[in-house]
């Protein structure tokens, strides 16, 4: 096979997955990931049911090839309430409670939605060529465009570093290590969960960010109060002198009076 980056740039498209794909994103899932999927799954995907995808083509490819699958990209819509659901095959999405722990959820908005990725790939020969960025994007071009959207995340096993390089380089946030994550060929592995927030999603604040904002807040309320007393202190003398005129004046001659009381108004 022609390594695409050895030949001319290809020509990278971008669209829907659909069911004429069925056989290769069975192919590629079975050849770039070790967990199996099964055959729903993919008639999900190809299906669009309850699951959004896109695909890249190589429209430069030769022989009949160049709307034949070489990366992919399936996402799910899930309700940041259904924090009782649980996984119930590999590809559903986890337990969306742990995500709500990750946003600043506000029950009484309940329909705020997050945008799962389900699955990731390009072929080998195709990598480093920015098609992976590409499919995330459009993921994030989709999720910011439902209001009710606060954030896309995913899992990624911990060790395979070059898709943590891409999501970090894709500004997602790396927030949590789950132990033992994921089972494969009967071995536990931990995995990383990444968000990216959208619309104005955000994380509970952490401890430490937490305590950054009282400190902080003490730091204004202390400074005001010192201005405060600042304040009081330049208007204190001035009382005092009145307090200690009005005292003198008790002591003093009905002859001074009046002077000493205009000098007193002024005050
Ligand atoms: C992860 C994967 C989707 C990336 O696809 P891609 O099209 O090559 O990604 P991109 O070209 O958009 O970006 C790849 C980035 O990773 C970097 N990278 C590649 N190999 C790397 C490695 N071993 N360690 C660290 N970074 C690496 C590249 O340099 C590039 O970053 P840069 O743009 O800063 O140079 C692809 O490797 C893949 O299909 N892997 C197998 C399936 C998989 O692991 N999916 C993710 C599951 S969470």
């Amino acid at each position: 096979m022609i390594d695409p980056k050895v030949a001319c740039h290809p020509t990278i498209c971008y669209r829907p997955i659909r069911p004429s794909d069925l056989l290769i994103l069975e192919q590629l899932h079975a050849e770039l990931f070790p967990i199996r999927y099964e055959s729903e799954f993919f008639q999900n995907v190809v299906n669009s049911r309850d699951i959004v995808s896109w695909g890249a083509v190589d429209c430069s490819r030769p022989d009949g090839q160049s709307d034949e699958l070489i990366g992919f990209v399936t996402a799910r819509i899930v309700m940041a309430r259904e924090s009782e659901v649980c996984p119930r095959s590999s590809w559903d999405a986890p337990n969306p409670k742990w995500i709500a722990d990750l946003l600043s959820y506000d029950s009484s908005k309940s329909d705020q939605t997050l945008v799962y990725i389900l699955t990731l790939g390009v072929l080998e020969s195709y990598r480093n060529l920015g098609i992976a960025s590409s499919l995330i994007h459009e993921v994030m071009k989709y999720s910011s465009s439902i209001p009710t959207c606060r954030a896309v995340y995913l899992h990624v096993i911990s060790y395979n570093n070059p898709a943590i390089h891409l999501y970090k380089k894709m500004s997602f946030k790396c927030v949590r290590r789950l132990h033992g994550f994921y089972l494969i060929s009967g071995q536990h592995y931990d995995s990383y969960l990444f968000v990216y927030y959208v619309n104005g999603g955000r994380s509970p604040c952490s401890p430490v960010e937490l305590l950054t904002i009282v400190v902080s807040y003490m730091r204004r309320g202390l400074s005001s109060l010192a201005a405060r007393l600042r304040k009081n202190e330049e208007k204190v003398p001035r009382w005092l002198k009145c307090k200690e005129t009005r005292c003198l004046l008790t002591t003093q001659s009905r002859r001074n009076l009046k002077t000493e009381r205009n000098g007193f108004e002024c005050v």
